[in-house]
């Protein structure tokens, strides 16, 4: 199969690609490279992920922007993918909020840019869309929660699913721009018969993950633990997510990819089994890493959710996919990535930009 990965640098894009390019499918990889740029740092993190894929085989990397309609249509006429997996994207709510146009140019305008060069070039394509938790915005927040000493957690249920009400509630402009592309992945389903799934991603991570502390705390949190570096918590820290490894996802999409669903959506992310709360990582990094930092704490967060967890039950049903890596084996496999790969962080202003 040919697979067309764009924001095939970022952490999601990057491992896909990995995941997939080693089962011998050719790959393509579309991305400018806009990250450092969205956090506003000066150094270099997805230059490394491409770089990275430069040295594996079946890949092909291309440096273009997907709010460029014509130039996505031009690569889809060319390339012809039978897959694409859409992963580029602007992931910060920060970012959403300074400056609402260009978020919704990239979320919204480039999604439909994407999907409506696959529609033209392959009406039996399949499209995976990154879409988020974020699109249930404020009703995230209506279930009951109780407290405990270490986190937050539901009284009840099994988490977030996927007929959560969407509208009639707070968003961000993040939440907004990437709902618009959700449902413009649905309805291309359902008007044009393109096959496509929705993935409601929770908090997804893994190595090659540049966390800034918008965006990517676990990775953030690692990062800072091992560069001895304070951290600031919004709240009490009490608040918990469901976590993912990256490569339990991919293995999600590949699962639908496989699968003779058409148009779904799927609430994806650890579930219950696989939570965390911001207090129980920093235990938990002060046990991996033997290394103890500052941690100080903010006020809590306007848009942010004492609770998110995701109810996986329909991806497990029917995609007969579980998460296999434990918070605590992820945890520890980001260490090892951090601690190898020292030159990435050592003096790495940008990452440290408070
Ligand atoms: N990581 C998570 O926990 C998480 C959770 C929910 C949803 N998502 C969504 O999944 C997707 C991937 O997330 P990630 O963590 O890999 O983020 P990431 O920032 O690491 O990757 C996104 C990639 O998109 C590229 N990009 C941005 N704008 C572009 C443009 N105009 N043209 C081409 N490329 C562009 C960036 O350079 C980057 O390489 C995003 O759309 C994000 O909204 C991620």
């Amino acid at each position: 199969m040919k697979i067309l990965i764009t924001g095939g640098a970022g952490m999601v894009g990057s491992h896909c690609a990995e995941y997939f390019a080693r089962k011998k499918h050719q790959i393509v990889v579309v991305d400018n490279l806009m990250r450092s740029k969205i956090f506003g740092s000066k150094n270099k993190s997805v230059e490394y992920n491409w770089h990275y894929l430069e040295t594996l085989k079946n890949i092909q990397l291309l440096k273009k922007d997907i709010r460029d309609r014509a130039e996505m249509q031009r690569i889809f006429k060319r390339e012809k993918p039978d897959v694409v997996i859409h992963a580029a994207g602007q992931p910060g709510v920060r970012f959403s909020l300074e400056d609402p146009l260009e978020d919704y140019a990239i979320n919204a305008t480039g999604t439909l840019n994407v999907l409506e060069a696959l529609r033209l070039t392959n009406k039996k394509g399949v499209f995976i869309y990154c879409s988020t938790n974020k699109v249930y915005g404020d009703n995230g927040n209506s279930l009951p929660i109780r407290e405990t000493e270490m986190r937050y957690a539901y009284k009840r249920g099994k988490g977030i699913s996927e007929d959560f009400g969407i509208d009639r509630t707070g968003h961000t402009p993040y939440g907004v721009s990437k709902l618009a592309g959700d449902l413009y992945a649905q309805d291309y389903a359902y008007v044009y018969g393109l096959k496509c799934g929705v993935f409601r991603m929770s908090c997804i991570y893994g190595t090659r993950q540049f966390g800034f502390e918008d965006q990517g705390w676990l990775a953030w949190f690692a990062i800072r633990f091992l560069l001895g570096k304070p951290i600031t918590i919004y709240g009490d820290g009490k608040q918990i997510r469901d976590v993912l490894w990256v490569e339990d996802l991919a293995r999600a999409y590949e699962k639908f990819i496989e699968s003779g669903l058409q148009g779904e959506v799927f609430n994806i992310g650890g579930g219950p089994q696989n939570t965390l709360s911001l207090l129980e990582l920093v235990a938990a990094l002060k046990n991996v890493t033997q290394k103890n930092v500052k941690i100080n704490f903010g006020a809590w967060r306007k848009f942010d959710q004492k609770v998110y967890v995701s109810d996986i039950r329909r991806a497990g049903r029917l995609l007969r996919w579980k998460p296999t890596v434990s918070p605590r084996q992820g945890i520890e496999k980001m260490v090892a990535w951090i601690s190898q790969n020292p030159r990435l962080f050592k003096g790495n202003a940008p990452l440290d930009r408070r």
